[in-house]
């Protein structure tokens, strides 16, 4: 792998120190970083939360914690034990402005005005404003100061405005990092580089060509004894108001006229606001919402949803299908399909642009047996791209047609480690890009359109629709691609 370009010495303060994030991604992450020789001698890490731990008993923590989440061929024993030197622990309780704890970060943190500081907050959304007034209150905010913000941000429309306000209280909007980390991961950013780094599909990338494009997020795993957050969010406001309408962002944009922050997110911004809104009775035609209930994943049986959060009633949604349009020349007529789950046959998260037909068939085969082009870029696992064709299948007997697949598999192409989203972000915080985050407008954007079909659902008497944990979500998916004469990706396999 290429050598990874050093950043600067910097103090990093993660909020939630003890949370399930920070020991499953970013101590994992900045252990990488850490033996990919990234992190500068005068690096360090201090974690806070409200227990009551010094910092060998936060070092034995991560020990327990965040090392089984690196892999053992990744393992060695002298850079974890550098990485540990780097940790820290301070107990805050980042609710309570008044107390002492806060002088504490003080005189924790270098009292250079020059090193980059880092404030990440992994806590709930409701302590971001809380925590923002805190530093500034404590003389934290120094002029290198920055601060990432975890997603979700906010419940809905109007809580999201309100948080981004009190954030914006304190940093400057290129100060704020509020993390995606689908943007992080490699696939998604080699989407740009497939559509912008090739001469080859970007002509054909429009609704002369394209059919309709399908944007899956499916996964194996349930709820991970996260029920009390999931309860309240569900699918839409976990997955789709962020991951996924990011994803479409970068399918659907007008190529940036520079790979920069702002070129890339003002394009970004565009397509959100192109969305047509999904409003009042068109609610329950374009959307379908489901929630698993006990089945077998991969042949190991698993609960209900209910039985996973310790009992109902709940009308929170673990599945939706989305029949989304964007209202611009480019796309106009094109139906992009989205949909997400928890707790379905696999982990596969793809994005499939299906071209249309050809327009004149001169073999003599019904044109059925012609089936389209179809490019699917293959998000997680197994990245890569594989492009469907037809082909004549070889040897006499006429020209018999069969489908045959152009596969570009990034991990045979590279021979490399894929690194963890999170480890690329957080970098990319200590260099000050903002490339791969998402703007104020962005969010606000995704919200305002998410907004209304949540209000919609809230205001019915019907309930999410049932589906067997490790099938492909609720029936009522397929009628909805189907009635467009579609279907599907893996039904089209
Ligand atoms: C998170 C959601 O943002 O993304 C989780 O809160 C979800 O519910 C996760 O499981 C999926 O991320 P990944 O990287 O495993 O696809």
């Amino acid at each position: 792998m290429a050598q990874a370009p050093s950043v600067p010495a910097f103090d990093l303060v993660v909020f939630g120190g003890n949370g399930d994030l920070a020991l499953r991604k970013l101590m994992p992450a900045l252990y990488h970083r850490e033996r990919d020789g990234q992190l500068e001698p005068g690096t360090r890490i201090i974690a806070t939360a409200r227990s009551a731990l010094d910092r060998d008993s936060y070092r034995a923590l991560i020990e327990a914690r965040a090392r089984p989440h690196i892999a053992e061929r990744e393992f060695d024993g002298e850079v974890w034990r550098r990485f540990l030197d780097r940790l820290d622990y301070l107990r805050l309780d980042a609710a309570d402005a008044s107390q002492p704890g806060w002088m504490g970060l003080h005189e924790r943190l270098d009292p250079s005005v020059e090193k980059v500081r880092i404030f990440y907050l992994a806590t709930s959304p409701e302590l971001f404003g809380p925590i923002c007034r805190s530093l500034k209150g404590s003389g934290l905010v120094t002029a290198a100061a920055r601060v990432v913000v975890e997603k979700p941000i906010g419940h809905d429309p109007a809580s999201a405005r309100e948080i981004n306000d009190q954030v914006g209280l304190v940093f400057a909007e290129e100060r704020i990092f509020r993390i995606d980390h689908y943007l992080g991961k490699e696939t998604v950013q080699n989407l740009m580089a497939l559509r912008f780094a090739n001469a080859l599909f970007e002509p054909l990338w429009h609704r002369g060509e394209i059919d309709h494009v399908q944007i899956t997020v499916a996964e194996s795993i349930g709820v991970e004894g996260r029920g009390a957050y999931y309860d309240r969010s569900g699918a839409l406001r976990d997955m789709v108001q962020n991951h996924l309408l990011q994803l479409l962002c970068l399918v659907a944009m007008e190529p940036p006229v520079a790979f920069s922050a702002d070129a890339v997110r003002d394009e970004k911004l565009k397509v959100l606001q192109a969305l047509r809104p999904v409003t009042g009775a068109d609610v329950a035609r374009e959307t379908v919402r489901g929630q698993y209930r006990a089945g077998a994943v991969q042949g190991q049986a698993v609960p209900g949803y209910l039985e996973e959060i310790g009992g109902g009633p709940s009308a929170t949604e673990t599945y939706v299908a989305i029949r989304a349009a964007l209202d611009n020349w480019r796309w106009a007529g094109v139906p992009f399909y989205l949909r997400t789950g928890k707790r379905l046959q696999e982990r596969s998260s793809e994005i499939v642009i299906q071209f249309r037909h050809v327009p004149h068939l001169i073999f003599p085969t019904a044109e059925g047996d012609v089936a389209p082009n179809r490019l699917v870029i293959r998000l997680q696992p197994d990245e890569g791209i594989r492009l469907h064709m037809m082909a004549k299948v070889p040897g006499p007997g006429g020209m018999r047609l069969k489908p045959a697949s152009l596969n570009l598999s990034f991990a045979e192409a590279f021979n490399t480690r894929y690194p963890d989203a999170y480890e690329r972000l957080l970098m990319d915080v200590v260099r000050g890009n903002p490339t791969l985050f998402m703007r104020r407008d962005e969010v606000e954007a995704a919200w305002a359109w998410t907004g209304p079909i949540l209000d919609s659902w809230g205001q019915t008497q019907d309930e999410p629709k049932p589906y067997i944990a490790g099938g492909w979500g609720p029936t009522a998916a397929a009628t909805l691609v189907g009635r467009d004469g579609r279907a599907w990706h893996e039904d089209m396999r």
